[in-house]
């Protein structure tokens, strides 16, 4: 008879991820990560110029058993050792989060060890905890990865209020699709910054940034349309332009809105510390921008390595610890949720 868990103080918890095209798995013990191992399907993927479901489905079926049993090994554990099973159930490609969810609900009824479904946005948020195990809220985030653009107050472990989101594409997407307009290849967010990174951010791009809405929204759909229309116009008339420059100025576009508006929420509210999470967070430009605009503001910043900004299983496995002491177990049919809200 699958239940009856007891409670521990320093559990051993799993976590699996596989919410789009990294098959990935980790154990932590407490809050000290022992493994982080990260099947990526990207090299295939970049074939077809994006994600393509199937195959994601089709690599995280291959790649989920192997991923568990090296993260299990590389912790020095063995499967009889784990306390719980944290798993990433949405937001994410069904056929994708299907494979990680069943693969997690049977090794968790058969080691009758709880069962602990993460939303993975708050697994992005977690993986604060990882990079500083003496975080606590309150804090504010500034998440930003390919699916979700925000602002965050972390109030209590387990709530948080969305200060600011963007109305729109996320800025993930917005990177992807600039890589695109750029003939970059996929993943397109890193390959933004390469190129940005020899260019001069000169030519004049809309800020990502809704201006007089009453409320804190950004916005990509412009910013990307006005990369496209520059492209094009300079293409027709014939004028030569450096795509670095275009990357460069995009980045710049794109990203500092979202850095002067985590550091301003911070103030405002008063709070001394802020994290960043999700995939774009793992850009260059974003991370020193921050880490000066937090230094000005006596802010504390909290930055996750770049391996725990985009997708992973450790963030899984932070968050499964965090739901774990709140008691947050899932039943068995919990079913996977390619979208869940922000809040
Ligand atoms: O968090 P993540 O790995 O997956 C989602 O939950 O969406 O984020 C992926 C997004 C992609 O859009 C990717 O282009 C972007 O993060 N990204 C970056 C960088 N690395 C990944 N964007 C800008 N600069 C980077 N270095
Ligand atoms: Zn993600």
């Amino acid at each position: 008879m699958y239940g009856n868990f007891t409670i521990k103080e320093t559990p051993v918890i799993l976590g699996i991820e596989s919410s789009c095209d990294e098959t990935a798995a980790a154990v932590i013990r407490g809050g000290k990560l022992l493994s982080s191992v990260i099947i990526s399907s990207a090299e295939e993927q970049a074939k077809y110029g994006g994600v393509v479901p199937e195959i994601a489905s089709r690599v995280h079926t291959d790649a989920v058993d192997g991923a568990v049993l090296r993260a299990v090994k590389e912790a020095g554990i063995t499967l009889k050792d784990l306390d719980a099973v944290a798993v990433t159930y949405g937001a994410g490609l069904l056929g994708a989060l299907l494979v990680g969810l069943s693969f997690a609900k049977s090794l968790a009824y058969s080691l009758n060890i709880p069962l602990i479904a993460v939303n993975h946005i708050r697994g992005h948020l977690a993986a604060a905890y990882l990079c500083d195990g003496n975080l606590k809220p309150p804090y504010v985030t500034l998440l930003a990865s390919g699916g979700h653009t925000a602002i965050l107050h972390t109030k209590s472990y387990t709530e948080f209020e969305v200060l600011g989101s963007t109305c729109d594409d996320a800025a993930g997407e917005a990177f992807d699709k600039v890589a695109r307009i750029l003939g970059l290849p996929y993943p397109g967010g890193p390959n933004v910054q390469r190129l940005a990174e020899s260019g001069k951010a000169e030519i004049t791009l809309p800020q990502a940034l809704v201006r007089n809405s009453g409320k804190m929204q950004f916005s990509y759909s412009g910013l990307k349309t006005a990369v496209m229309n520059f492209c094009h116009n300079s293409a027709q008339r014939g004028e030569k332009f450096n795509p670095a420059d275009v990357a460069a100025s995009f980045q710049v576009s794109a990203l500092e809105p979202l850095v002067k508006k985590t550091v301003g929420c911070a103030v405002r509210l008063g709070v001394n510390t802020v994290t960043a999470g999700g995939g774009v967070a793992a850009n260059e430009y974003l991370r020193t921008r921050l880490s000066d605009e937090c230094a000005k503001a006596d802010l504390k910043l909290i930055l996750p390595e770049k391996k725990y900004c985009t997708d992973n299983a450790a963030m899984i496995a932070a968050e499964g610890l965090i739901q774990y002491r709140a008691g947050n177990f899932a039943a068995l049919d919990i079913n996977a949720a390619a979208q869940i809200a922000l809040q």
